[in-house]
């Protein structure tokens, strides 16, 4: 899916799976496959399409390395191999695998307002349930402890937003310059200039422009122009979200604005969430 054919001179012709120079890591709901999938666009880009859960998922992690690089595309030299898997960032024993096998990787992290965030994932699983004719409990039930009231902290929603607890473990194992931060928000809006800051990180050269995109007002998304068609992402991205109470809205804000404070000053970046 690269725009330009495969007229490459004679001593790049050679194409081999490689392990992985980047990952993209996360955040789960965050625009990961928006921003694989726009990324693959780059003719330096190798991207694998599958969610490979070769970190986090014990029986592919013991058949090793050898099974993992099998599993990626074939690739030129100058070209970067890159994965998304948004469980890695809040697996526990990922940071330490990936750093036992490329210390000096680089590491994409596509964060998103973790309200919304929280409610996108939870539409992901009502959706799935809702398909399969099954009920679910509303969002507002799974978010809060209703004893308390408080915010449910062990719900897997909530849990993953909780952004700077992930953080900080991915920073016992990574220096903060091998990561790249996305705003997921931003992607929304301005892909080519969130993809321009992508291409200065992974230091390849600017490829990407708005001649690859087209805003789609049906979907309300950017879509991808590729060679001889369109592309916009699956339907399940960029679901219509349940209307939430905004009392509801505003106890989750409360909750999340100190733990994004901590993220801010952690990764010393300021992503404006409300
Ligand atoms: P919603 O479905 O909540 O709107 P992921 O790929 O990590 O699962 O993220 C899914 C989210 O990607 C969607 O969440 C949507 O908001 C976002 N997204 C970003 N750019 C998009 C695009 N160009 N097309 C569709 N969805 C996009």
């Amino acid at each position: 899916d690269t725009l330009e054919g495969a007229q490459r001179p004679a001593h790049q012709k050679h194409q081999k799976r490689r392990l992985p120079q980047c990952l993209i890591i996360g955040v789960r709901k965050g625009g990961t496959r928006a921003l694989l999938e726009f990324l693959n666009l780059h003719p330096n880009i190798a991207a694998e399409k599958k969610e490979m859960h070769f970190f986090d998922d014990e029986v592919n992690y013991n058949r090793g390395l050898e099974f993992y690089r099998k599993r990626m595309p074939y690739s030129y030299e100058d070209q970067v191999t890159l994965e998304k898997t948004p469980a890695y960032f809040v697996e526990e024993v990922v940071p330490g695998r990936v750093s036992a096998m490329n210390s000096s990787i680089k590491l994409i992290l596509i964060l998103r307002d973790p309200v919304e965030r929280a409610i996108s994932d939870y539409m992901q699983i009502y959706t799935t349930r809702h398909e399969r004719g099954k009920t679910h409990e509303t969002f507002e039930n799974l978010a809060f402890d209703a004893m308390t009231g408080d915010v449910n902290k062990s719900y897997k929603a909530i849990r993953r937003s909780i952004y700077h607890r992930h953080m900080e473990r991915w920073l016992e194992h990574f220096p903060l310059h091998q990561f790249h931060f996305v705003s997921a928000e931003n992607l929304v809006q301005n892909p080519v200039e969130e993809l321009r800051k992508v291409e200065d990180f992974l230091q390849i050269d600017h490829r990407l422009t708005q001649d690859h995109f087209y805003f789609n007002q049906t979907r309300g998304f950017y879509c991808m122009h590729l060679q001889h068609r369109q592309k916009c992402l699956a339907p399940s991205k960029g679901r219509a979200h349940i209307p939430i109470d905004q009392d509801v809205i505003y106890k989750l804000r409360e909750f999340f604005r100190p733990h994004n404070q901590e993220m801010y000053e952690l990764v010393g970046m300021n992503f404006g969430w409300p």
